[in-house]
């Protein structure tokens, strides 16, 4: 049985075992346009005929045309030799002068520089676009009371819309978190060449500027050995899915029915195959469900730059899977969380309704206490035992007479009663940050700032 070979299980070669086309062919528009600024500058500099130079650009460009539109690189071991290869093809002998002064080392880490910079700029849209998102939700919620939990037990009443600008300043800091890895990701390792740098009179500078890249790597080995940069963004896009997961963690359990706090738009909700009916929070539940993937990449990035000696060695082919998979996912689930967050409506019932589980407002009977003279410690114990006494006789704190409250302390009089109120609970809250209507508004002025000046 075990000497059995089964064909459906296929062996892996050494050639197929060494490629990476199959998954590199996603850097192919950005080794196209750095080898045109690449040869371009050989051509200035008069390191190849300026003529050579000018068919190579041209036939770089229909390449990438072409390719755009579907058309499939030459099958070689990665996309550079297919790039070189097609060259070829296009052009003839001049397509040998491209890879003067410079080694795939170099090149396929700065047409990965291009790939990363250009995804931190498309997913900080989507998260610009995602805190926007909440924005909106929480001005349409910012008069609705709910629960805040803590341990997922009832804690003190707030603002629907406090709690939903939560997940906008998240996601307002993965931009910042994802800006500041792309200073460190938008510099030029081209030039490098192998890992010494070239006997070429190459213009660096040239290059950086024409790819928009903020400077050069001055040490030409670090150039070609060097993956910090993915190790950073993939840190602040693991980050982003830790968010995007407390966000899909909440929606399955604001839309149970014990909840009903939310009920999420259909596209967002499957049925079941027997149970007509159902409404399964399944996109939220991938949100969860896909984080792991980015952390996994993260995981594996650190992983594959450890111990390695300086300075180019093959294991680093291995840092493109789980960069592309995770820039991939990533935009995948912020494609799918703004529209879940644009359409999802808040039942507003429901949520103040909630407020009267767990005894929500005793803080802000021992704060009144307080502020009749009592230390906290000791208002916390009094209240704490008319919570008990409420639990042991099935009650509220507002089914208690202002006779029993007295029984726990003197202090008590008729004011109690005005204490139990939710928006009063919610209103007194007025400390910097709080969940104040007030200070709401004012936290919403100055997000919408911080989302209009960081760009
Ligand atoms: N496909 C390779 C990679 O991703 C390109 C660099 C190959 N360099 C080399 N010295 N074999 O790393």
């Amino acid at each position: 049985m075990s000497s059995m070979k089964n064909p459906a299980v296929p062996t892996t070669t050494p050639a197929e075992f060494v490629a990476s086309l199959g998954f590199d062919r996603r850097l192919a528009p950005y080794d196209i346009q750095a080898s045109m600024v690449h040869v371009e500058m050989l051509g200035r500099k008069k390191i190849i005929p300026s003529t050579d130079a000018r068919k190579i650009i041209r036939g770089l460009e229909r390449i990438g045309s072409r390719w755009a539109k579907g058309e499939k690189p030459p099958r070689e071991e990665d996309i550079h030799f297919a790039l070189e290869k097609a060259l070829f093809k296009e052009i003839g002998p001049a397509a040998g002068r491209m890879h003067t002064a410079r080694s795939r080392n170099d090149q396929v880490v700065t047409a990965f520089r291009l790939y990363v910079r250009h995804h931190i700029d498309e997913i900080s849209g989507r998260l610009a676009r995602l805190a926007g998102a909440f924005l909106r939700q929480a001005e349409r919620n910012s008069s609705v009371v709910m629960p805040g939990y803590t341990h997922l037990q009832p804690g003190q009443p707030v603002l629907a819309g406090h709690h939903l600008l939560a997940y906008a300043w998240m996601f307002q800091r993965d931009r910042e978190r994802l800006a500041d890895a792309r200073k460190r990701v938008n510099v030029l390792p081209l030039g490098a060449a192998a890992l010494a740098g070239t006997t070429f009179p190459i213009d660096r500078g040239f290059v950086a500027k024409e790819l928009g890249f903020d400077g050069v790597v001055e040490n030409s080995i670090d150039a070609v050995s060097d993956r910090d940069f993915l190790v950073e963004t993939l840190s602040a896009l693991a980050l982003v899915m830790a968010h995007v997961s407390r966000f899909g963690e909440e929606m399955v359990i604001w839309s149970n029915p014990l909840f009903g706090f939310v009920r999420l738009a259909d596209p967002f909700v499957t049925g079941s195959s027997i149970m007509p009916q159902k409404r399964n929070p399944d996109m939220a539940e991938l949100l969860r469900g896909k984080t792991g993937r980015v952390f996994g990449a993260l995981t594996s990035m650190l992983t594959t730059i450890k111990a390695q000696t300086l300075a180019y060695n093959r294991d680093l082919q291995e840092d493109k899977p789980p960069m592309f998979d995770a820039v991939e996912t990533v935009e995948a689930s912020l494609d799918v969380t703004i529209p879940m967050v644009e359409t999802m409506a808040l039942n507003a019932d429901r949520l103040r309704e909630a407020c009267r589980l767990g005894f929500i407002l005793a803080t802000d009977v021992a704060d009144a206490l307080v502020r009749r003279g009592m230390p906290f410690r000791q208002a916390h114990g009094v209240v704490a035992a008319a919570v008990k006494e409420c639990l042991s006789s099935g009650r509220a704190l507002e089914d208690l007479s202002v006779e029993e409250w007295r029984r726990h302390s003197p202090l008590f009089g008729a004011w109690v009663k005005d204490v139990l109120f939710l928006d009063r609970a919610v209103a007194g809250r007025r400390s910097r940050g709080g969940t104040a209507p007030s200070e709401v508004r004012r936290q919403i002025a100055v997000l919408k700032k911080s989302l209009r000046s960081f760009l």
